[in-house]
């Protein structure tokens, strides 16, 4: 689409059920954010829609879970996520929730018309209901034994212990979240979208008009349609969402995944009530900035939603990101793993402009990446700092100290000059380019070209060394030095917009347009600009450490959480156990096993005689510091020989959840030899 008049973008409605995190920021809201400010400073109309999806099953289940109602939950959480995207500077025209009156009304007409124009299938299925609780059971309020793994406590849509992905009726055993009890089968009915009547014109407009989406889109929605399409329930039976408004529709909603993406419509309406344009006018084009688990949904579903109610533009492009993880790990709010942006912001002051540019640096566009805190220290450091930072720095600097902060009157140039300050222009062409096919990091990366740029031509000309013979020369120099640092405010707007401020507030100068990058001419001879401050700080490496053992905390308590008691063995007989003689006895001497790393050999008391026992404790304890311990000895184990040494016996030991042993020992001391049964 060549001639578009303006562009709506969107970005995917983060569920109000926990904060944002450098994920969700990496995949979604940076890149959008840096489109839309780049299409802005080009003098486009755009308009830039966020809001929060404040429907769906796990909303109501944790409000359950902390006794509240799901409206408290999605109050929270979208004050904490609408508060942290205003803190970071993500440029939304509005910002909007689907629990608003607007949204629901808006659901609910798109809906009507839908079924007014016979667009639905009308089925009825058989799903769980919890008799006692008079409630239908959605997928995740039904736990089981997990077919696959015989996990006790999978849900009906999923096992966490497996992972695989399963469906209620799987489960074995399964019972109600909400009583406890054995759901029942019932007839209920729901609303279907007939995907597969939209499947060939599905493969016109994807597959053979939309050749150019990026190839992980492309190849996902390649993959959806020529594994077939089929029916999709757009109702559920639950009483948190838009309900249902037709005949028979009481006590259901509308599917989540329905009334979410309408809510880029009902957003754009609380924008202006000159929304239509926005959604309609053909000279609009509209992209959505998603990760790669909404695909199917805004490449698939909401199209063909969009395509049934007739009025509506389609998506021009979906540039969905991949995923990014953290320190290795997949990201997952329940296991908090993830760095949460309104902690990242109370953490680093100031500093919005380095997670911006780190997660770009990194963005997941073609791969999963990975964030970690080291990376983001040598990125600040060595990008950020020993080249933006430092550039931008000498060269208002010398301008103070040369010229009392007034910008030199450039003399005849130079083709070293000339072919620095051309390179500015080349290096515009390149970066429109990546902005414009959605290629960010490479943007970027050219972008911080030209501040290197910068860097190299100042360091070359060493003017501090020709400020003593030629004084004009240095004039010439530090005027380039100044325009380049003048067209650096307008190349990182896009993507550091705070730093961006603050380097025009040094350079005394206004925002300019995107148009503007390129020119030399940008500050006039005599133009006064200010002292300047350090435009980023290092990083030190105390308080990555931190942040590193946070993470590795996090990680120990949810190894902790995760590691659940073995399971009690087969019965035996009160004669099996008599067959077990354990003694109390005394470690009387101790002495690591030579070559091995855990073994002990012990001296070991009995109370009828000393005997050798080899135990695998090295690891938890010294041998000078258990001379003296009691301990709990099975003394008619058969011997058993162990790196040569026989072993007449065994120590008990407890082992923790980690793996740690623990000695057994009576509370109080007792006799050596006394009976432990
Ligand atoms: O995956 C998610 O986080 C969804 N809440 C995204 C919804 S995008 C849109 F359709 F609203
Ligand atoms: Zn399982």
């Amino acid at each position: 689409m060549a001639n578009y008049k303006r562009t709506l973008i969107t970005s995917a409605l983060p569920y109000a059920n926990g904060p944002v995190h450098i994920g969700h920021l990496a995949g979604v809201y940076v890149p959008a954010d840096i489109y839309a400010r780049y299409l802005r400073m080009k003098g486009e109309e755009v308009a830039y829609i966020g809001g929060s999806d404040e429907h769906g099953v796990p909303i109501t289940l944790k409000a359950k879970n902390e006794g509240v109602t799901p409206q408290d939950i999605v109050d929270k959480y979208h004050g904490i996520i609408k508060d942290a995207f205003s803190r970071f500077g993500i440029s939304f025209d509005v910002y909007s929730r689907t629990s608003s009156k607007t949204h629901h009304e808006t659901a609910s007409e798109f809906f009507k018309k839908l079924h007014a124009d016979g667009k639905f299938i009308e089925k009825t299925s058989e799903q769980y209901f919890d008799e006692e609780a008079n409630q239908w059971l959605a997928d995740r309020y039904i736990t089981g034994i997990c077919p696959k793994c015989n996990n006790e406590k999978a849900y009906g849509d999923q096992c966490e212990g497996c992972g695989s992905s399963l469906n209620a009726t799987d489960l074995i055993n399964p019972k109600s979240v909400l009583s406890g009890n054995v759901p029942i089968m019932k007839e209920t009915k729901h609303w279907y979208l007939p995907l597969d009547q939209y499947e060939p014109w599905l493969k016109e407009w994807i597959l053979e008009g939309h050749k150019e989406w990026k190839s992980n889109v492309y190849g996902q929605c390649k993959s959806w349609i020529d594994g077939g399409l089929h029916p999709r329930a757009v109702t559920r039976d639950l009483d948190w969402g838009v309900p249902v408004p037709v005949d028979g529709g009481e006590g259901k909603v509308l599917y989540v995944w329905f009334d979410a993406p309408i809510g880029y419509i009902s957003a754009t309406k609380e924008m202006t009530p000159d929304w239509e344009k926005w959604w309609k006018d053909e000279d609009t084009r509209m992209l959505h900035f998603i990760g790669k688990d909404n695909i199917v949904f805004h490449c698939i579903i909401f199209p063909a939603m969009l395509k049934a109610e007739g009025s509506y533009n389609l998506p021009e492009n979906v540039p969905a990101n991949e995923f990014l993880n953290l320190e290795g790990d997949k990201i997952s709010t329940s296991r908090n793993w993830a760095v949460w942006l309104h902690e990242y912001l109370d953490e680093f002051p100031g500093k919005e402009d380095v997670l911006k540019y780190v997660l770009t640096a990194n963005a997941p566009e073609t791969k999963d990446n990975d964030f970690t805190w080291k990376d983001f220290q040598a990125r600040n450091n060595n990008e950020l700092v020993a080249v933006f930072g430092n550039f931008v720095n000498r060269a208002l600097v010398l301008t103070q100290k040369y010229y009392g902060g007034k910008v030199p009157a450039t003399g005849e140039l130079l083709d070293i000059d000339k072919e620095t300050l051309a390179q500015i222009t080349s290096l515009k062409a390149n970066i429109e380019k990546s902005l414009d096919t959605f290629r960010f990091r490479e943007a970027l990366k050219t972008t911080m070209d030209m501040a290197r740029l910068g860097n190299k031509y100042l360091a070359d000309m060493e003017p501090w060394k020709v400020i003593k013979t030629d004084e004009e020369r240095v004039k010439t120099i530090m005027n380039t030095c100044l325009q380049i640092t003048a067209n650096l405010t307008i190349v990182f707007a896009p993507f550091l917009p705070f730093t961006c401020d603050k380097l025009r507030g040094f350079l005394n100068m206004e925002k300019l347009d995107w148009s503007e990058l390129g020119c030399t001419d940008l500050l006039v001879e005599g133009h006064q600009t200010n002292k300047p401050e350090l435009l980023f700080e290092k990083i030190d490496d105390k308080t990555i450490e931190a942040h590193v053992n946070k993470l590795l905390e996090t990680k120990k308590t949810n190894e902790m959480a995760e590691a659940v008691a073995a399971p009690i063995k087969e019965n035996c007989t009160f004669d099996d156990f008599q067959k077990m003689d354990i003694r109390v006895g005394t470690i009387i001497e101790a002495k690591k096993v030579a070559k091995t790393k855990k073994l002990l050999k012990l001296l070991v008391d009995t109370g009828i005689d000393q005997r050798t026992v080899v135990s695998g404790i090295a690891e938890f304890y010294k041998p000078e510091d258990i001379i003296g311990q009691q301990v709990s000895v099975l003394v008619n184990l058969l011997p058993r020989t162990l790196k040569g040494i026989e072993s007449q016996g065994m120590i008990l030991m407890a082992e923790d959840a980690d793996g740690t042993l623990k000695f057994v020992a009576p509370v109080n001391e007792v006799k050596n030899g006394s009976e432990i049964r």
